[in-house]
């Protein structure tokens, strides 16, 4: 067993947790009192990270302990939620767009559940927007009381008004509840939420709240019965990974716990998502070297490549501590993968301080790159920062960027061709089209014929076509 530094709790207690699978249950009974001819239908839908994907596979599995079956359609469903995503402007537009598309569906079935989640929901000025202009809204509630929906739904049921949850109390974590996985060979392992980092640009730490870790024990629970039900890739997920354990355990951070997954039996591969450079020690990518399940990708946002622009968003590296890392990683692994994010036209940010941007990525050569405009949100402390630049000039940076990056993604796929490449059958790329797609190790789409019934093996493929982005190849030795 290991030992939790000071005792600190970490998990929602027990009882808590029981009351919740009470609620469904009573829900479900009321459910089919009402109608015990028709299963009721819900529809989910998600927005943004992984964070939030993950959290949709609980929301399905409670719904479904409450009797509901998944619907794609949400024309037909009883019950509809959105799990929403306040990264950028952009993200939030697309929410209020699909919103405001349920209103004619309620007027026409006002026996329809609506229910909005995630991090939109946690900022007190959208739920006051939902409030006034969005009141044919059912419930809202935020990503620190996920774990409650049962108990909401039960009492905004008999109630039969709205209900906004916007819980300030954060900091535990439920362990337990049901998750309805999407896929039956791919699975998210959340190690960690929140985070503590407050990067000047960013929204997660005040929607997400303070950075905690699962125990070991649970995370090494779960892994091991993924492993066991023949899960083929698990996926830790955290805003932060690189810190698991920080704070909670002397003896256990991420490497060790990279170590103790890894040292599962079983033919699986490893991924995870998301690291930061400010805590990436050499020890984490030497451990990367050695497990032989971990996928040889690393995700390592840099943001800028520029000291000041970095200093400004709070970053805690800079330029050259980032090179220093990625050429240490690629020293003890040399066939790595690097993909980064990148943001454009930070506040201040000048035309030759994006150029040192520029020539970072022709430096590293990324295998690709999530490239961003930047995007004020209330409540940061870029948000109250001078920002002089056109919305033209950004884009026509942000487009420079891009340009770069498409010429080096075609020179790293081109150098691909010929070589064979172990790939986790995913899914078919169109309907009938009798070709699979999945990824390398490295992260790069790859598609291939094979027969449906591949799908969740791994197959050998040996590329012979490489577009900008994704490789086309056939497989080898294909039992
Ligand atoms: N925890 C991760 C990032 C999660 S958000 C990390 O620190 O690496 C994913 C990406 O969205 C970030 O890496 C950043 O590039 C981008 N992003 C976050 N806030 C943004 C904002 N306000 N405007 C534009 N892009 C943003
Ligand atoms: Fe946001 Fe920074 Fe935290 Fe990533 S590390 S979630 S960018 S505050
Ligand atoms: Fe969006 Fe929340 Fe993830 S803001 S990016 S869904 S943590």
């Amino acid at each position: 067993m290991t030992q939790i530094k000071n005792n600190i709790k970490v998990s929602v207690p027990e009882e808590e947790m029981e009351k919740q699978r009470e609620y469904a249950a009573l829900t479900k009974s009321i459910l089919h009192a009402r109608n015990a001819s028709k299963q009721p239908l819900a529809f989910v839908r998600t927005f943004g990270c992984l964070a939030n994907i993950s959290d949709s596979e609980q929301i399905k599995g409670m719904l479904m302990d409450m009797g509901y079956v998944l619907t794609e359609t949400v024309e037909e469903a009883d019950f509809a939620i959105f799990n929403t995503c306040a990264i950028r402007e952009h993200a939030e537009d697309r929410v209020f767009g699909n919103i405001g598309a349920l209103k004619p569906l309620k007027q026409k079935k006002p026996q329809m559940f609506i229910a909005l989640c995630g991090c939109m929901m946690q900022q007190e000025h959208i739920v006051e927007k939902i409030k006034k202009s969005y009141s044919f809204v059912d419930l809202v509630f935020g990503p620190h009381v996920l774990h409650k929906l049962p108990e909401f739904l039960y009492t905004a049921m008999n109630e039969r008004q709205n209900r906004y949850e916007i819980s300030q109390t954060d900091g535990l974590i439920a362990e337990g509840v049901t998750r309805h996985r999407d896929s039956a060979f791919k699975a998210w392992l959340p190690i960690m939420y929140g985070c503590d980092n407050y990067c000047s640009y960013c929204i997660v730490p005040y929607v997400r709240g303070r950075e905690k870790s699962r125990k070991f024990e649970d995370v090494m629970e779960e892994a091991r019965a993924l492993v066991a039900l023949g899960y083929k890739e698990i996926t830790l997920i955290g805003q932060n990974v690189n810190s698991y354990g920080k704070n909670m355990y002397a003896d256990i951070d991420f490497s060790k716990l990279l170590e103790s997954i890894n040292a599962i039996e079983g033919d699986f591969l490893i991924r995870f998502m998301t690291s930061n450079p400010r805590d990436c020690s050499p020890r984490l990518l030497d451990t990367m070297a050695a497990c032989e399940k971990v996928a040889k990708h690393l995700h390592l946002p840099f943001q800028s490549g520029n000291n000041r622009v970095l200093k400004a968003m709070n970053r805690g590296y800079t330029r050259e501590n980032y090179i220093e890392l990625i050429e240490y990683a690629f020293r003890v692994m040399p066939n790595l993968s690097v993909t980064s994010d990148v943001i454009v036209g930070f506040p201040g940010e000048s035309y030759e301080e994006f150029c040192d941007t520029l020539s970072l990525v022709k430096q590293i050569r990324f295998t690709s790159l999530y490239t961003f405009i930047y995007s004020a949100r209330e409540g940061t402390a870029a948000a109250t920062m001078q920002d002089n630049e056109t919305r033209e000039e950004k884009v026509s940076r942000f487009t420079e960027l891009t340009t770069l990056q498409e010429g080096i993604a075609r020179d790293r796929t081109a150098s691909m061709v010929g070589k064979t490449f172990r790939v986790l059958c995913e899914s078919e790329n169109k309907p009938g089209s009798g070709v699979l797609t999945g990824r390398t190790q490295g992260n790069v789409i790859i598609e291939f014929p094979a027969a449906l019934k591949h799908i969740g093996d791994y197959v050998d493929v040996l590329v012979t076509e490489a577009k900008t982005w994704i490789l086309k190849g056939i497989p080898v030795n294909n039992r």
